[in-house]
């Protein structure tokens, strides 16, 4: 996932440019050898990762609370990157995700059954939006939804915000199938103990029976509305984080957003994009069509190479790694961030957008594993 905070959710058409080529000015992040140090079983179906990070490597894996590593792996033969979110907080001086079996999830599996203590995966430093600057000053109360392993990134934020700002509250909405499937309920449950005045959690199970019927069942819309109905005034909180499934985190945010909370006070994070609107795989498609055999100018470490737009691939990002070059990329889902690039000339569709902001969409910035060129004069540049 990156992370986003505030999707610009549609299909933006990216305008005609014609920019000056600018030279490199940030380093690109550099995936790094880690090694892992110990692999923790949290429930059946997840483990959390705990990694080495050698002292020369420390600045570059500096971390704020909420971010995510992406995590690359050859499975098979084949190239495998996945974005897991930090489940440790700063303060914890340890770099530890956590990583939950999906169903055909190949890195997922791999972690979670063939990954062994002592092995060494490839980690990119922590990336992503999902955080706060949390400050000592601040008297604050902060808000979570969260769903299933999506409270991993939350953990984080949970840990930091009371340990940051002794003055500050923070209340948990988490929801779960079975209580064994719980992930880090003992740590929940010791960070309930140790800031007892501060601290609120509330679980929702939806396959098993509480004796209060506002706990039974999904953190669906018609539960969040119940929630801040019941549970938190909304006026009072002055930050949520949302993280979990999609259709999850789509009630909560509408939940907020109908009970007044401003759109600048929800933060969201996303792993993958499932596309909420359901002509996406036909835009996808005709956008790919159209661009069939355009070719495209492509900037990478400073050469400047150009490749043909391979409508099979349905994307700028695969076509230019197709044509050998080592294009970043993580989710391929529109999310990361990671094969950001910019226009340099010409112009793109892009279908659809996780990752940018509004500021970046506008600078020129494009996602090229969700773009596809609309005319033989596009040139993008991975370099600025
Ligand atoms: S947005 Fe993640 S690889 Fe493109």
């Amino acid at each position: 996932m990156a992370s986003e905070s505030f999707p610009a959710r549609g299909r933006p058409t990216i305008p005609a440019r014609n920019l000056k080529l600018e030279p490199p000015v940030t380093p690109k992040p550099q995936f790094h050898p880690l090694r892992v140090r110990e692999i923790r079983r949290e429930t059946p179906d997840a483990v959390s990762l705990l990694f080495d990070v050698p002292a020369a490597l420390r600045p570059d894996f500096s971390f704020q609370a909420g971010q995510y590593l992406t995590l690359k792996a050859d499975i098979n033969g084949e190239d495998i990157r996945r974005n897991y979110s930090i489940c440790s907080a700063p303060l914890d001086d340890e770099l530890r995700v956590a990583v939950k079996t999906l169903q055909g999830g190949r890195f997922s599996t791999y972690a979670n059954q063939v990954l062994r203590a002592g092995d060494t995966l490839e980690v990119l430093p922590a990336a992503g939006r999902f955080t706060a600057a949390f400050a000592p000053h601040r008297a604050a109360a902060y808000a979570a939804f969260a769903a299933g392993s999506g409270i991993t990134p939350i953990l984080s934020i949970i840990k930091t915000a009371l340990a940051t700002e002794p003055q500050s509250r923070f209340t948990l909405f988490y929801g779960n199938r079975h209580s064994g499937q719980i992930l880090f309920l003992e740590t929940l449950a010791a960070l309930k103990n140790r800031y007892m005045e501060r601290f609120e959690v509330y679980h929702f199970l939806s396959a098993e029976e509480d004796d209060i019927e506002l706990f039974n069942g999904r953190l669906d819309a018609p539960k969040c509305r119940d929630v801040l109905a019941h549970l938190v005034d909304a006026a009072a909180i002055s930050q949520f984080f949302i993280c979990g499934p999609e259709a999850m985190m789509a009630a909560a945010e509408a939940a907020l957003l109908d009970s007044g909370v401003p759109p600048g006070a929800i933060l969201l994070e996303r792993f993958s994009a499932t596309p909420i609107d359901p002509a996406y795989a036909a835009r996808a498609l005709a956008s790919a069509r159209a661009a069939a055999g355009r070719r495209i100018g492509v900037v990478l470490d400073g050469r400047k190479s150009t490749i043909i737009f391979d409508a099979a691939l349905g994307n700028i990002l695969d076509s230019a790694r197709a044509a050998g070059m080592a294009a970043p990329f993580a989710c391929k889902g529109g999310v990361c961030a990671t094969c950001r690039a910019k226009i340099i000339s010409g112009a793109v569709d892009m279908n659809v957008n996780y990752g940018l902001t509004p500021d970046e969409v506008q600078a020129g910035y494009i996602l090229t594993c969700q773009a596809s060129p609309r005319g033989d004069d596009v040139v993008i540049s991975y370099d600025v």
